[in-house]
C-alpha cells in the first residue's frame, strides 16, 4: 500500500467520499478543490485525503477522508493524515484542520489518536437543509459539527 498525490478524476473517487459524507450536494461542493491524496494497493484505491486551503494563512483542511471498510483499522488513515501533514507543512503551514459530527465518536477518537486537539463546536450544522435528514450514528441523531486542529 502506497500513499501518493492522485491527479485523474475525482468523480471516480466519489464512492470513497460518500464513505465520508452521506451528502452528495455537500461532496459536489468540495470535491473539486484542494489536493486528493489515495492510498493505492497496486489493484484498488482503498482510500483518500482531500486537503484544501482554508483562507488563512498557513492553515490547511483535511476535508475529506475514508478508507475502505475492510482496510480500517491497519494504518491507512493514519498513514493518509500523516503525508497530509507532511505536504502542508512542506508548503510552510503550520496547522491541519478538520471537522467531524460530534455524534461519530470513532471518529473523534481517531482523530485524537492521529494528533489532533478539540477545538469548539458548531451546533445545527447537519440538518435537512445541508442535505442530512433523520440521520443517526450510534444513536446520536447528526447536528452538531466539533473542529480539531494540529500543529505541523
Ligand atoms: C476514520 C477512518 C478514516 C480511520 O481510518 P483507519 O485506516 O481505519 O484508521 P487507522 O487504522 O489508521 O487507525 C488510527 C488510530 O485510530 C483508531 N481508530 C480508527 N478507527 C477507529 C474507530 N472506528 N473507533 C475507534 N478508534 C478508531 C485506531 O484504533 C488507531 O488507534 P491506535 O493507534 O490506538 O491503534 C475510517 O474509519 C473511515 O474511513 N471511516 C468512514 C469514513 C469517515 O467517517 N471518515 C471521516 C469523516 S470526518
Amino acid at each position: 500500500m502506497r500513499i501518493r498525490f492522485y491527479d485523474g478524476d475525482r468523480e471516480s473517487l466519489r464512492h470513497l467520499f460518500r464513505e465520508a459524507d452521506h451528502s452528495d450536494e455537500a461532496i459536489d461542493g468540495y470535491m473539486p478543490k484542494g489536493e486528493v491524496l489515495v492510498a493505492d494497493d497496486g489493484a484498488e484505491m482503498v482510500g483518500q485525503l482531500l486537503l484544501i486551503p482554508t483562507g488563512e494563512a498557513g492553515v490547511e483542511e483535511v476535508k475529506s477522508l475514508a478508507v475502505l471498510e475492510p482496510r480500517r483499522g491497519t494504518g491507512v488513515g493514519r498513514a493518509l493524515v500523516e503525508h497530509a501533514a507532511e505536504r502542508a507543512r512542506g508548503r510552510g503551514a503550520s496547522r491541519l484542520l478538520v471537522s467531524t459530527a460530534a455524534a461519530d465518536t470513532d471518529n473523534l477518537r481517531f482523530y485524537q489518536r492521529t494528533g489532533f486537539r478539540m477545538l469548539r463546536v458548531d451546533r445545527d450544522v447537519f440538518g435537512p437543509d445541508q442535505g442530512y435528514d433523520g440521520i443517526v450514528i450510534d444513536g446520536i441523531p447528526l447536528r452538531d459539527q466539533v473542529w480539531l486542529d494540529r500543529e505541523l
